[in-house]
């Protein structure tokens, strides 16, 4: 039976306040507002039933999740481990085994974590069975808590740092427990912001307020640098952005013969940025 709190509502969104600036001024501004334990809430309107099923649907982040499945099939490592960080429903691990490796499952592991207890049943439930999938309750703040630093090959983290404080630490932690490359879906724009947003499930009439920012460059690049990483920028249809930090040199080419290859065919198949130091 389905869970009704994965399935598609009718929800209005009121913007109630917007704050431009620097990373500093943004952070202040959740900081201030931030009355209510909005990080731990779904985000998420969509239907999960139906982007598990058929995971050519998953709308939002379809670009995104293409860059990603050309990183997986250019790894020379077999099974490439993924962290997939707030992955709700786990329809990431069904696009890439249905789209990237058209059902030749063996070829990744999967760990799935979400800060929602009710998610993570939900996902689990649903790849009950699946012995390469895994899914845990988790804070992307205490990533550390839960796994080894470099304990993965790839670390996905699609659509939750938008609405997260603390971008500095939250994306430090991801790149912390990454082996090589570090994924996040985020949005990107030349006049960063962060709006505060009351959330209207029509269906229900539940109200909830959480906040929606976006990143420059110049940010992503900023911390690129600190970590001494590569980092490449790809802007995709849907409006969001794939930013992709890797590490620079031996290692890198040694674990993923085709990384680099893979990354300058994406740059020449769509506009990019590329910020490499
Ligand atoms: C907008 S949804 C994105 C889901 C999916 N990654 C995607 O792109 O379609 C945000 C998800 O992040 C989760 N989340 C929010 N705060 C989190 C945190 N601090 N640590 C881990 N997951 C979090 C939410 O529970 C929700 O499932």
């Amino acid at each position: 039976m389905k869970n009704e709190e994965y399935m598609n509502h009718r929800v209005k969104h009121d913007i109630l306040e917007t704050c431009y600036g620097n990373l500093e001024t943004l952070e202040h501004f959740i900081a201030e507002n931030n009355d209510e334990n909005w990080g731990n809430r779904l985000t998420q309107a969509q239907d999960v039933y139906s982007w598990v099923r058929k995971p050519e649907k998953i709308e939002l982040i379809q670009g995104s999740l293409a860059h990603l499945g050309e990183i997986i099939k250019t790894s020379a490592i077999v099974p490439v481990s993924i962290l997939d960080v707030g992955c709700y429903g786990g329809y990431v691990f069904d696009y890439i085994e249905k789209i990237v490796l058209k059902d030749k499952i063996k070829d990744i592991s999967y760990q799935g974590v979400d800060i929602r207890e009710m998610a993570i049943k939900e996902a689990a439930r649903l790849h009950n069975g699946v012995s390469n999938a895994s899914f845990m309750v988790g804070d992307v703040f205490s990533l550390q808590d839960m796994f080894s630093d470099s304990k993965f090959d790839i670390v996905f983290c699609s659509r939750v740092l938008i609405h997260l404080p603390n971008f500095e630490k939250a994306v430090t932690n991801l790149i912390n427990v990454s082996n090589n490359v570090t994924f996040i879906v985020v949005k990107v724009s030349n006049k960063p912001d962060c709006k505060k947003i009351r959330k209207t499930d029509l269906d229900t009439g539940e109200e909830m307020i959480y906040f929606y920012r976006t990143f420059s460059e110049k940010m992503l690049a900023e911390v690129a640098e600190r970590k001494s990483l590569t980092i490449k920028i790809i802007k995709c249809p849907g409006g969001y952005s794939s930013v992709i930090f890797y590490q620079k040199g031996l290692c890198a080419l040694r674990s993923y013969g085709g990384l680099s290859r893979a990354l300058s065919f994406l740059g020449s198949k769509l506009s990019n940025i590329n910020c490499k130091k």
